[in-house]
């Protein structure tokens, strides 16, 4: 199958999901799936339309989304990964840092990937072996060497407890790093370590669909995506670490990795 069509689709369907999100602020009533965890009107919304194109696009085609989507009738070697709102909580309290999430695995392996911000109107894409780009122009990540001169984010899970190990990894962090942010979307955090405008990104808790796009389009971009513990990494385990491919890899592994107690 052709990368121009299939990034054409995924690029229309984030913009027709992005529509969505943007057509409910102010109307969305909200529900909470757990504590903290919340969903609206948007983020459904958001998923029929991403769905109802890809589809159009390709009826065949397998698809993973947050919203209680798992569509694998028949045989198909393409599956389509899918957050409709990335960023929910920020959605709710009008914080613009949100966006959709779409990755496309082939056989298993991550092929494409698009996030796209509403908000910036900032498109991040990337299919394999043909780099990532914002807006079309490539990007690449920081060449800062070193954790204590650089930005890095972390991911906490919804409704945390000052017990979580995601908070005792961050304080493990916190005093090695310049700064430590938590900014409340998976998958523009790593954009955004592939655009350079942040150092790296952890997350011990996320789902495929907060990081089939983001990390094919990490790797694409240069930078360096594994697990916390190691070298390993599959969207199937919930465990990150994003960067910018220097020595901050390392210096946060070992942080990170380090037995709690
Ligand atoms: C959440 C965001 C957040 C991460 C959570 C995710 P949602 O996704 O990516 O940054 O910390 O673990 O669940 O619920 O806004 O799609
Ligand atoms: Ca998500
Ligand atoms: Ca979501």
């Amino acid at each position: 199958m052709n990368s121009t069509e299939l990034i054409k689709t995924a690029e229309t369907a984030a913009r027709l999901g992005a529509k969505c999100l943007l057509d409910w602020v102010d109307k969305f009533q909200v529900s909470e799936k757990g504590r903290a965890d919340l969903v609206t009107d948007a983020d459904f919304a958001s998923q029929t339309a991403i769905v109802e194109h890809i589809s159009q696009q390709f009826p065949s085609h397998h698809m993973l989304g947050e919203e209680g989507l798992a569509h694998q009738e028949g045989e198909s070697d393409y599956r389509w990964v899918i957050d409709p709102l990335d960023g929910t909580s920020n959605y709710v309290h009008g914080f613009p840092y949100y966006c959709v999430s779409i990755g496309l695995e082939f056989k298993g392996e991550l092929i494409l990937g698009v996030v796209y911000d509403p908000n910036a109107d900032e498109m991040f894409s990337a299919f394999r072996e043909q780099g990532a780009k914002l807006n079309g122009k490539p990007i690449t990540p920081s060449q800062i060497p070193s954790l204590d001169q650089a930005m890095v984010v972390a991911s906490l899970p919804v409704g945390t407890s000052a017990q979580d190990i995601a908070v005792k990894r961050f304080l493990r962090v916190l005093p090695e790093a310049q700064t430590v942010q938590r900014t409340g979307s998976a998958a523009l955090n790593l954009c955004y370590v592939s655009a350079g405008r942040i150092d790296g990104y952890w997350s011990s808790n996320l789902k495929p669909w907060d990081m089939a796009a983001g990390v094919l389009i990490c790797r694409e971009s240069g930078g360096t995506v594994t697990s916390i513990e190691d070298g390993s990494y599959s969207i199937e385990i919930p465990s990150i670490l994003a960067t910018n491919g220097t020595n901050i890899h390392n210096e946060l592994q070992t942080l990170l990795a380090e037995p709690l107690f």
